[in-house]
């Protein structure tokens, strides 16, 4: 049994309101940006709505260009009636909206943040508490690392160091670009900020049906006899996106599908899947056992003829029936681009329960619809007494976790087609939040900004937890980085990928499965 001390463990208690936060500010590094207007801001109205802030809660701007508090309020307040998924109360915001404060300064400069610091301090004297202050870091990473020096320099990252008004830092991807510079980051990070301060975010992490992934399979006795070696047969990830790259050209050029996607997002969904059941809820004990996996994953084959991974770019093609254009001809792109829009893999995890079990993951931008999705394929029923191809359309039975959109969970079993012939045909048993629960679930960013003001650091990642992703992906990407464009496939934009990425799981006679419901 737990201890009542684990039953109340913050992970379960969730979005409920007996979850109070002390006293808050929260600083946006990056105010002006895209993330801030499209989820940040929109995440504190609806947190407001709900009620589940701290009664004394101020939002500050942290920018470059020169913005007057009142125009920063315009701002926000047009980044909820645009992007919020309820619909606007200006009753609502005017507590936060209306106190909302811009701090003009440049990032690699003391002064402004010793100014903060006399602002922060103006707030606590005003209200007669302390508070503690969450420092958002959602800036360019060429940014990341004076911002946190300077935060170290001005005395704000210890603030009220141990005690409930400890300061908190949060940090948005990407965090690094290989194994060297994600230690560097760490290394940073740790010289001003204890790790228990610091909050790395992976969105994905906050989504309501990759939280459902540790209450399925822990929460379940039927899956976890049938979750390893004996019964599965291989597991398929698929992180496919119908968009392009839009306006970020300029960034996803240094960033490309591996690092965008595959180094965060997808590996937090493998280690989900894949993990040993922590022994608690406790952030340390999940994160524990998320790493051990992370470890356990061998290096990959990069060998031409046996490689283990696919890069590619998409060609022209049509979304939607409307035509797109190459990834090259897009906006912000070398004509000579040696970027990966899709990168697929092969993964072995080198451990008791998933040796010899194949793991393939595949993510990319204009792929034929976007689906996010984890499907673990079981073993074939022997053919004894149903072999007869013809009458007999046996498939694998398969688990399908759609973690987007139309969230849910689906089953594939094989059925008799009633009549007075036997005649099989597989089908689907389907679980969909929407017809279960409604769908105004809340959003990730919700989730992930009230645990850190609440000091649950469950659903973000730990600092050795991103260096053993790291660890793995880095060879990859210097290999790449040796060959150019050799060997970069291509597929039609609106298609499933290239055909090398077939060719990945065919020594295995296995084939992707068409994503989706
Ligand atoms: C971001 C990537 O982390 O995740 C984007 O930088 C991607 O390129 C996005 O589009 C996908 O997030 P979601 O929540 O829409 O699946």
């Amino acid at each position: 049994m737990l201890s009542d001390e684990k039953q109340r463990h913050p992970f379960l208690e969730g979005l409920s309101k007996h979850r109070g936060a002390p006293p808050t500010v929260v600083v946006i590094f990056g105010a002006s940006g895209d993330l801030t207007a499209r989820k940040l801001v929109p995440a504190i109205y609806n947190l407001s709505l709900d009620n589940l802030l701290p009664p004394d809660f101020y939002l500050v701007g942290f920018g470059r260009k020169p913005l007057a508090d009142n125009a920063f309020r315009e701002a926000v307040t047009e980044a909820v009636r645009s992007y919020s998924r309820r619909e606007f109360q200006p009753e609502i915001w005017k507590r936060v909206g209306g106190n909302a404060l811009y701090h003009q300064g440049a990032y690699d400069e003391p002064a402004p943040y010793r100014s903060l610091r006399e602002r922060i301090e103006a707030v606590e004297a005003e209200i007669g508490r302390e508070v503690q202050v969450v420092f958002y870091i959602s800036t360019p990473p060429s940014v990341f690392k004076p911002i946190l020096e300077n935060l170290g320099a001005s005395g704000l990252a210890r603030r009220h160091l141990h005690t409930p008004f400890a300061s908190k830092v949060v940090i948005e991807k990407p965090f690094g670009s290989d194994l060297e510079s994600a230690r560097e980051l760490n290394r940073v990070i740790t010289e001003q900020f204890d790790e228990r301060q610091v909050y790395r975010i992976d969105h994905y992490l906050g989504k309501e049906t990759v939280q459902d992934l540790l209450v399925q399979r822990f929460a379940n006795s039927i899956f976890e006899p049938l979750w390893n070696r004996r019964y599965v047969e291989c597991v398929q990830i698929t992180v496919a996106e119908d968009l392009g790259v839009g306006s970020r050209g300029s960034y996803y050029e240094q960033s490309g599908a591996m690092r965008d996607m595959i180094q965060n997002h997808t590996m937090q969904l493998l280690s989900l899947i894949a993990m040993e059941p922590p022994v608690s809820l406790d952030p340390e004990d999940i994160r524990d056992e998320k790493v051990k996996l992370l470890k356990a994953i061998q290096p990959l084959d990069l060998d031409e003829n046996a490689s283990d991974v696919v890069r590619a770019q998409y060609s022209e093609g049509l979304i939607g029936g409307r035509k797109v254009l190459g990834y090259t001809d897009e906006e912000g792109v070398a004509s000579n681009s040696a970027t990966e829009t899709y990168t697929a893999l092969r993964l072995s995890i080198n451990n008791w329960r998933w040796a010899g079990v194949p793991f393939y993951m595949r993510s990319g931008k204009r792929m034929a619809r976007r689906v996010s999705e984890i499907a673990v394929q079981f073993k074939r029923p022997p053919g004894i007494l149903f072999s007869d191809a013809e009458r007999f359309d046996l498939a694998s039975n398969t688990m399908v976790i759609q973690i987007q959109p139309d969230e849910g969970t689906t089953l594939l079993l094989n059925s008799k087609i009633p009549g007075l012939e036997t005649r099989t045909q597989p089908v689907k048993m389907h679980f969909r939040y929407r017809t279960t629960y409604g769908s105004n679930t809340p959003e990730a960013y919700e989730r992930l900004i009230l645990d850190a003001m609440v000091g649950d650091s469950t659903l973000f990642i730990r600092g050795d937890e991103t260096e053993a992703s790291w660890y793995l992906i880095t060879p990859i990407l210097e290999h790449w980085r040796k060959l150019g464009r050799r060997g970069m496939a291509s597929y039609v934009a609106g298609s499933w990928g290239p055909l090398a990425s077939e060719r990945l799981l065919w020594d295995n006679r296995h084939e992707w499965r068409r994503a989706g419901p």
